[in-house]
């Protein structure tokens, strides 16, 4: 290796290192340019989530209140046990009576048609039937003194067609409706 030959090869490296250095910097730059973007990212999304938790909160307290108002109201007519309702504002804790719904408080309304009354209302009357008597009505377009008797009287002759088109459907509809209303269910 000669003198001329050397001093090339060190130019050379000290230039290869220059570069390296460079690209280091340039690469370190970009590296703290993205992390800094991904930090004011999160702490704009944090900002961002928490003002809409606040306001589900204060959605959820509104709604809270709207529904012990309702509370309130019903049990003012009924004779339902009292409860202390906890709330998040002290301030608007109250003492509500919650509804109190029974099964007395159902209407159970089965629209039928003489054609199925043997292959459909036996079955319904072994099984739950025998839980909600007081309950349940049957809506059907003829006497039928057996089954009659087989609902202690339960079965409502509607008078109206036993075909099955809206007109038909909507008269017992109507039956269903007035015997519903004449009755003190909830
Ligand atoms: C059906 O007709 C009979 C006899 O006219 C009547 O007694 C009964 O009240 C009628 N039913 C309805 C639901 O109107």
């Amino acid at each position: 290796m000669n003198r001329t030959e050397e001093i090339f090869l060190l130019t050379e490296t000290k230039k290869m290192h220059f570069r390296h250095r460079k690209l280091f910097q340039t690469l370190t730059c970009v590296v703290l340019f993205l992390y800094s973007i991904l930090v004011l990212y999160h702490s704009f999304y944090k900002g961002v989530s928490n003002a809409q938790n606040d306001e589900a909160k204060s959605k959820v307290v509104v709604k809270k209140h709207v529904f012990e108002r309702t509370l309130a109201q019903e049990s003012s007519f009924n004779d339902g046990y009292s409860v202390s309702m906890s709330t998040e504002i002290p301030s608007a804790t109250a003492t509500v009576k919650p509804p109190t719904i029974t099964l007395d408080d159902v209407f159970i309304s089965v629209k039928t048609t003489r054609n199925y009354h043997n292959s459909r209302l036996p079955i319904i009357l072994k099984t739950w039937f025998q839980l909600a008597k007081k309950q349940t009505w049957f809506f059907t377009d003829s006497n039928d003194a057996d089954f009659q008797a087989r609902t202690n009287g339960h079965m409502i002759n509607t008078n109206c067609s036993s075909s099955h088109n809206r007109k038909a459907l909507c008269c017992k509809m109507s039956v269903e409706f007035d015997t519903f209303l004449n009755t003190d269910k909830k």
